[in-house]
């Protein structure tokens, strides 16, 4: 058991660990590089501290148009793939949505507390619909960010780490926590988001206005986590530049070697200014070359190992019936309060 944190500066033990939860929906047959930094290296780097709670949000999934037998499969390549970003499921509940029902029981309560203009202004939505039409959309994708809330409050986390397109999305689930607790009496615990600059919003190569996205029409400038090491290091190296030739981070006016400047000081460890030093006096096309190795080569140990995990299904189905039934010892203990909160009559 690796040391959690120490408590005595904050007096009184606490009765339990802080908690953490997020969730990646597998709505692409792989993540990208953007998940990873914005999101997976912190999960894993957070198992320590915090009692952790990582899922796969398949009921999130439904919300657009899609097919069942491709959804169960992206269902086991994400779980595979979050054990082999680093989320240790003897540290961490790794479950899917569909496994805890309170998720969706809880849902419905929140939703009742829920503005209609409130969710209207949820921008992610509004960028959705605006793609497939109005009438196109489901009402599913409007109250997506209800259940998301539920997902996090349903576990009292503390902490949620994300992107910044996930930043929106925290603070509804901030207020209809806070608007339940006035209403109601305390109840849930009201959770932080927990963003990292400099990876919170990893760019499309093609597109450096653009986030990275697995719904992008062309993965020309995505990084999928299961791309060959050919094919990423292709990618990195046909990433579009700005015009001059100075690799220098400034990401108004050069978001393309700004976006680049960043993935290369996530994945080094190393700051952007030893980076810019490094190559100063060097064409864009030396470090496009170094960091298309450096990329070439994470993938690519990345994509072997998920590999590994995806031939062993019955492990996967293992670690999640385990990840689940942890998650649902804590989710229906909440929902018990919130039931009780809410004024329902308890079955005896
Ligand atoms: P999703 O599935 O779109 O993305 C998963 C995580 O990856 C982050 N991310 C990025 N970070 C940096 N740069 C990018 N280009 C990039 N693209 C994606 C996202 O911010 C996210 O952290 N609604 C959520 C899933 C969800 C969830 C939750 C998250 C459902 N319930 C409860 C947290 C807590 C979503 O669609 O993320």
């Amino acid at each position: 058991m690796r040391r959690r944190r120490d408590w005595h500066n904050a007096g009184m033990p606490p009765e339990r660990l802080p908690r953490v939860l997020s969730g990646a929906q597998p709505t692409a047959d792989s993540y990208h590089l953007g998940n990873y930094f914005g999101a997976f290296r912190q999960w894993a780097a957070l198992q320590d501290d915090f009692e952790a709670f990582y899922f796969i949000p398949d009921l999130h999934a439904i919300t657009v148009e899609y097919d069942p037998v491709v959804l169960r499969e992206r269902t086991y390549i994400a779980a595979a793939q979050m054990i082999a970003a680093g989320v240790d499921p003897a540290r961490s509940a790794l479950f899917v949505q569909s496994h805890v029902p309170e998720h969706t029981q809880l849902a419905w309560v929140l939703g009742g507390v829920t503005g209609f203009g409130e969710a209207s202004r949820m921008t992610q939505f509004k960028d959705k619909s605006q793609k497939s039409g109005a009438d196109s959309s489901s009402v599913g994708l409007f109250t997506y960010p209800i259940l998301m809330a539920a997902d996090i409050l349903i576990y009292q986390a503390d902490r949620v780490p994300v992107g910044e397109d996930q930043r929106q999305h925290v603070e509804l689930t901030r207020n209809l926590a806070q608007r339940f607790n006035h209403r109601f009496g305390e109840t849930f615990t009201v959770p932080e988001a927990h963003i990292v600059k400099a990876t919170a919003k990893i760019y499309d190569l093609q597109d450096p206005t653009a986030k990275m996205s697995g719904s992008a029409a062309t993965h020309a400038g995505v990084v999928d986590l299961t791309d060959t090491r050919n094919q990423a290091m292709k990618k990195v190296r046909s990433a579009v530049t700005d015009s001059g030739a100075e690799v220098h981070f400034d990401p108004v006016v050069k978001p393309g070697i700004s976006n680049l400047l960043s993935i290369y000081s996530a994945l080094t460890d190393r700051t952007v200014e030893s980076i810019e030093k490094e190559y100063e006096g060097l064409q864009y096309g030396h470090f496009k070359v170094a960091l298309g190795d450096l990329v070439a080569d994470f993938v690519g140990t990345f994509g072997d190992r998920t590999r590994e995990l995806l031939d062993d299904r019955g492990e996967l189905d293992r670690i999640l019936a385990d990840g689940a039934e942890k998650a649902r010892a804590v989710a229906s203990v909440t929902l018990e309060l919130v039931y009780e909160r809410s004024g329902f009559v308890r079955h005896v």
